[in-house]
């Protein structure tokens, strides 16, 4: 039986990619996102190796469907890919909304916490499982404006390496990846509610951010290891970005 990975937030950006390249690695994917249309359309192009599963993190329910759709396909489930997430805005924590931050630490964190619980016996049944989660490089360091995204970052990376310690002894290894700048189609135009200009500016001069296609290929490196292999966590960025504030723009 095909092994099955699970990814999230698979309906754009790192996700979609993430499952594009898993199913080429030979897994089983279930692509998990709220927009079914996006995730039908993905599917259809991967073909058999693919299952779309409309799923919102930030609901229990949802995630408890997903479990029962991925029980439901019968092969062992090999690898969870803690992707959905995602940045609102760019306010000072002086002015920082409070609905802003708790909606970043429902995708980014609780989000992480309700698809792992509802997946782990899944995966230490499978003998052999791996979670990855998309962290950032938010997660190690704060920048101005940043607040809520780092803080969630912060707190989801904080829940991972938490994870891996509970789970000493567990068939189920714990990976994190942090990307810094990659320009994928949506990270931020949400971050800045569809104001293309603003979204634009944050890649203006990068000769070359990392793409989507870049950390598919880092997840897909660190789950096709020998089982014995952990990454802890691997630090991703683009050649142009030396730092989190240190970025080459060519102007
Ligand atoms: N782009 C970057 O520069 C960058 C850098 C470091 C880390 N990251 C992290 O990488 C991950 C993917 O980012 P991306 O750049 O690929 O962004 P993206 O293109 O905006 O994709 C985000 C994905 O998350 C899904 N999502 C959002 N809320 C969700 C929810 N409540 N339930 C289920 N799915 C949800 C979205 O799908 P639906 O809207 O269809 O639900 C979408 O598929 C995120 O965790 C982000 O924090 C991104």
């Amino acid at each position: 039986m095909q092994k099955i990975a699970v990814v999230t937030g698979a309906s754009s950006g790192i996700g979609a990619a993430t499952a594009r390249r898993l199913a080429g690695e030979g897994f089983h994917v279930v692509a998990a996102a709220r927009r079914a249309d996006r995730l039908d359309a993905l599917v259809k192009e991967i073909g058999a190796d693919a299952t779309a599963v409309a799923c919102d993190v930030t609901s229990d329910d949802s995630v408890a469907e997903l479990a029962a759709t991925v029980a439901g396909l019968g092969g062992p489930l090999a690898l969870l890919v803690n992707n959905a997430g995602g940045a609102i805005g760019l306010d000072p924590v002086a002015t920082g909304s409070t609905r802003d931050w708790q909606a970043m630490f429902d995708v980014n964190v609780l989000g992480t916490l309700r698809v792992t619980k509802a997946l782990l016996p899944a995966l230490e049944a499978s003998g052999a499982g791996t979670i990855v989660t998309v962290g950032s490089t938010a997660a190690f360091t704060p920048y101005e404006g940043g607040g809520g995204y780092v803080a969630a970052k912060h707190a989801q990376t904080a829940l991972v390496g938490t994870l891996r310690l509970e789970l000493s002894g567990k068939p189920v290894r714990v990976v994190e990846i942090d990307p810094g700048m990659v320009r994928t189609e949506e990270f931020s135009l949400n971050r800045f509610d569809g104001d293309h200009e603003r979204a634009d500016a944050i890649y203006a001069g990068v000769a070359e951010p990392l793409v989507a296609e870049d950390i598919a290929d880092i997840i897909a490196f660190a789950a096709t290891r020998p089982q014995h292999v952990n990454i802890d966590r691997l630090v991703v960025r683009p050649i142009a970005q030396a730092a989190q504030h240190k970025v080459h723009r060519e102007l």
